[in-house]
């Protein structure tokens, strides 16, 4: 394996080695998107090939669905599977009530269907994802195309009334055009800096027309997993109040990087 890798590609990878020794033989999952999922999809496909493990994968976004199928993770669409047993994504921030910020990889929507029909959620995150309170992030925002400014217009009133510092929004660009999502939508990004309320920010951006959905999770994950730079891991379980560190074994099979750089 690259010796080189930087200390943060080191603390994603130990989070998703570790949420990946969730995954049981026979479970329905749910394929996060990002830079942390793509590492967990890594180790899920060693494990499959190592072990022999039997599981079906409903990934998040097209990129992981490439990366799945490209790495022999079999996988299915979420209306072939109907539940999950566990999703594992990453996240942009956490919280300490594991209410998170997602959709910096615009793969928000079809991350957030899965998360919630899933048993479980695992969100696997180096240590600088988390934070006193959510805001520093920019929230994505997922809105139909028809009549996005209109839509932006009413974000940027509502949020005159909502407990943020900040109220900037920002159509997502793709280069000089507006990037499109999985589903054909923009995202419009909301610089918040400081959220004072998720769960109410959350339920309102939802009753504004054009928005399809928010990058707000709330009360959906379960467990964060943070990796740290030098291989340690730490496991927080929301449910059961628990927390536990542990060291996860930094020698990786040369198969997980065989196709990278
Ligand atoms: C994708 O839309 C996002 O929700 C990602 O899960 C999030 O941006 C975390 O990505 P990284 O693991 O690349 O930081």
């Amino acid at each position: 394996m690259p010796a080189e890798l930087s200390p943060i590609d080191k603390a994603k990878f130990v989070a998703a080695k570790r949420a990946t020794e969730f995954v049981e033989d026979g479970m329905k999952l749910g394929l996060g998107t990002g830079s942390t999922a793509a590492w967990m999809v890594r180790c899920l496909a060693e494990r499959i090939r190592e072990e022999g493990l039997k599981v079906v994968g409903v990934p998040t976004s097209t990129r992981t669905a490439e990366l799945a199928s490209s790495l022999g993770v079999p996988i299915a669409s979420l209306d072939d599977v109907k539940w999950l047993d566990l999703t594992i994504d990453g996240a942009d921030e956490f919280d300490p009530n594991l209410a998170l910020i997602k959709g910096g990889g615009a793969a928000l929507l079809q991350e957030k269907i899965v998360a919630t029909a899933s048993d479980q959620m695992i969100v696997i995150a180096d240590a600088a994802k988390e934070v006193a309170q959510l805001g520093a992030f920019p929230l994505p925002v997922e809105v139909i195309p028809f009549g996005w400014q209109t839509t932006k217009a009413l974000i940027e009133e509502t949020l005159v009334s909502l407990d943020v510092l900040h109220r900037d929004c920002t159509l997502r660009m793709n280069g000089d055009r507006p990037l499109v999502t999985d589903e054909a939508n923009f995202i419009i990004d909301l610089h918040l800096k400081r959220i004072g309320n998720p769960r109410q920010l959350a339920l309102v951006l939802n009753q504004i027309p054009g928005v399809v959905e928010n990058g707000l999770f709330i009360d959906i994950c379960d467990i964060v997993v943070i990796g740290h730079g030098d291989g340690r891991v730490t496991v927080r379980d929301i449910n059961q109040g628990t927390e536990g560190e542990e060291q996860v074994h930094f020698a990786p099979t040369d198969n997980i990087f065989a196709d990278m750089e």
